[in-house]
């Protein structure tokens, strides 16, 4: 059982390979077929919406412009005509998130339903494992560039001022079709967050094992933590590191790994910073900070910011002392 010495011992380059190339060349077996269909068609369109993210300007020049010269009919419209289709962007991000929330619960009710232990779902489970790992990788992908895009919260506060003061002179705009004032609210709390994908799962996840109460929690947090100690073993493996792989690898793993602890700390009850906890954090964060990758301040920030247990009293002083 290739996962079960993943998680005892640390396996040989080989073992490593096999079950990676394993993992990324899964086919969902028939039992698999009906969920991995499901997600499958939630990750195809993961790809778009990052791009449509990564080109997201903003209306940060028009806005501005119209602040300056509120009594500039014609700039006024300029801006709120730039606003209105990012607005739009954002509904469509806004609304992915749910469908991602989706994939995720069936993911973790495949992956925790009796009678197999977590392990021997992750085993028997590749296709579902890895698309949880595309999930996770998305997840953080989309929130690091939410969080170095200003902008986002710029036009999108620009437009709920907009469409209240109009309110106030009676005035319905036709955008308000398109993103109504419930619609609004419940956005604007989504992008208040700093790491709205993630808040998203984790949520999900907390609702998840909430809600199955004959569920023991260990099922949920063992499938993580096995998560976490593949992409750990994965990373701090350098006979690996220069055989199978290349920096996307490499940031795959990364982002995995960070997205499995913080879900994990947000629902294992004592969380992945405690001794007890099956998450080998002091190795986690050593093995983030060696990875040459730009992507590690962000990575570490999530940790340090959206993890709930970092600053309990159970932590260690070397795990507070790595992330400092
Ligand atoms: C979890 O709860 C949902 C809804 O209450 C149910 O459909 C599902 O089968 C449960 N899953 C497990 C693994 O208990
Ligand atoms: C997550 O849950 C908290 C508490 O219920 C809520 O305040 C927050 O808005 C939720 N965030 C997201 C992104 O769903």
């Amino acid at each position: 059982n290739l996962l079960l010495g993943f998680y005892l011992t640390k396996p040989t380059t080989n073992q490593l390979g096999m079950f990676v190339s394993r993992l990324f060349n899964a086919q969902p077996t028939e039992a698999e077929t009906a969920v991995w269909n499901q997600v499958s068609a939630v990750l195809e369109e993961a790809h778009g919406i990052l791009a449509e993210l990564q080109s997201y300007n903003g209306a940060g020049q028009e806005i501005r412009e119209a602040i300056q010269n509120p009594n500039d009919l014609q700039l006024q419209e300029k801006a709120w005509n730039a606003v209105c289709p990012l607005v739009a962007k954002l509904k469509r991000f806004y609304e992915f998130s749910l469908r991602l929330e989706n994939a995720l619960r069936s993911l973790l009710e495949a992956l925790t339903s009796p009678p197999y232990a977590p392990m021997q779902h992750l085993e028997r489970e590749q296709a579902l494992a890895k698309q949880f790992a595309e999930i996770l990788h998305f997840t953080l992908s989309f929130d690091e560039l939410k969080m170095t895009n200003p902008a986002i919260q710029n036009d999108f506060s620009y437009y709920r001022r907009t469409i209240s003061r109009n309110r106030l002179n009676n005035q319905q705009l036709e955008a308000e079709n398109e993103v109504n004032n419930e619609m609004a609210n419940r956005m604007s709390l989504f992008y208040a967050e700093a790491t709205p994908m993630l808040k998203t799962l984790s949520n999900a996840t907390t609702k998840f094992v909430s809600e199955n109460k004959t569920l023991p929690i260990e099922d949920t947090t063992d499938c993580l933590s096995t998560m976490a100690c593949v992409c750990r073993v994965m990373l701090e493996t350098p006979e690996y590191r220069c055989r199978f792989t290349n920096t996307d690898t490499m940031l795959f793993c990364m982002r995995v790994m960070v997205g499995v602890i913080i879900l994990y700390d947000h629902v294992h009850p004592v969380g992945a910073f405690a001794k007890t906890s099956k998450i080998d954090m002091k190795g986690c964060i050593k093995v983030l900070k060696e990875q040459p990758s730009n992507s590690v301040e962000g990575l570490l920030n999530a940790l340090r910011y959206t993890t709930r247990h970092l600053n309990d009293d159970s932590t260690s002083k070397q795990i507070r002392a790595l992330l400092q």
